[in-house]
């Protein structure tokens, strides 16, 4: 079953860019993008990265080391150097709060 934690003020998560969250034991990475939040890992999945620390063009992240991209409504690795996709977690917005499905 999904427990939903609440993260965050919808309100501080930034549109058209993105921040690091701690929600239980996972650092999340939450997106602004055109009026949706979305969530992934934290933690870029080709090497030592976070993802907050990148860039977000659209709905695309791209890492800050080897700027591999993700898509960060499905977690899609869009391109080389990544091998494997990055998590994603569900949102829902309630009273004003983000709450994050784990
Ligand atoms: Fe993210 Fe290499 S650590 S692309």
């Amino acid at each position: 079953t999904t427990h939903w934690i609440k993260a965050i003020a919808h309100a501080d998560v930034p549109e058209d860019d993105v921040i690091a969250v701690q929600v239980g034991d996972h650092e999340i990475a939450l997106y602004g993008v055109e009026g949706q939040v979305y969530a992934t890992d934290n933690l870029c999945t080709h090497g030592n990265a976070r993802l907050c620390d990148g860039f977000l063009t659209g709905h695309e992240i791209e890492c800050p080391l080897h700027q591999g991209r993700f898509d960060v409504r499905d977690g899609r690795a869009l391109c080389s150097p990544l091998r494997e996709n990055v998590a994603t977690y569900p949102v829902r917005i309630e009273d004003g709060m983000v709450f994050v499905g784990m």
